[in-house]
């Protein structure tokens, strides 16, 4: 058997070492060494996106590379997106538009759109719609998912306006 490698990683704003096999993939090692079981799979050959977290900023599907290629990054997964005392505004969406059944593929599409809000505040349905297209849905209907991440995008321009507001 190959040698256990250590990496490190900031997870979820914690600096984290951990040991890996060189073939586990990042979404085997969070799961499986972390314990962070939000992030789901699904096909394991990068079509679903249920495995999806954000790399340095970027959705990344989680069982398309290796824990090994995460020395050094920043990773977000949907157990760190919370603040201490709520819901985020992603999660408040979902909840509020009915945009999950099963549940399996949320944590991946909320992670997803996390990313892609964070560099188009304010944009639009078609936007939306390409931007998901990596994620599927086999039980919720695409149209209640793009509604939530419309009511989060909005709901996140608000609560930046205030914030800009109480720095005056
Ligand atoms: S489980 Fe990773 S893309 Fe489907
Ligand atoms: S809610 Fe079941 S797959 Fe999306």
């Amino acid at each position: 058997m190959a040698k256990k490698r250590i990496v490190t990683a900031t997870i979820n704003g914690r600096e984290e070492e951990f040991l890996c096999q060189p073939r586990q993939t990042l979404l085997e090692v969070l799961r499986d060494t972390l314990n962070l079981t939000g992030a789901k799979e699904g096909c394991s050959n990068g079509n679903c996106g249920a495995c999806s977290v954000v790399i340095d900023g970027r959705a990344v599907n989680s069982c398309m590379i290796l824990a090994m290629e995460a020395e050094g990054a920043e990773i977000e997964t949907i157990e760190g997106l919370a603040p201490g005392d709520g819901l985020d505004p992603l999660q408040e969406a979902f909840l509020e538009n009915a945009a999950l059944q099963c549940g399996i593929c949320t944590p991946g599409y909320i992670m997803a759109a996390k990313a892609f809000l964070d560099e188009n505040p304010s944009p639009t349905e078609e936007e939306i719609r390409f931007a998901m297209a990596g994620n599927l849905c086999r039980c919720t209907g695409y149209d209640k998912i793009v509604r939530a991440i419309q009511q989060a995008a909005e709901t996140r321009a608000e609560q930046s306006a205030s914030c800009e507001k109480e720095t005056v």
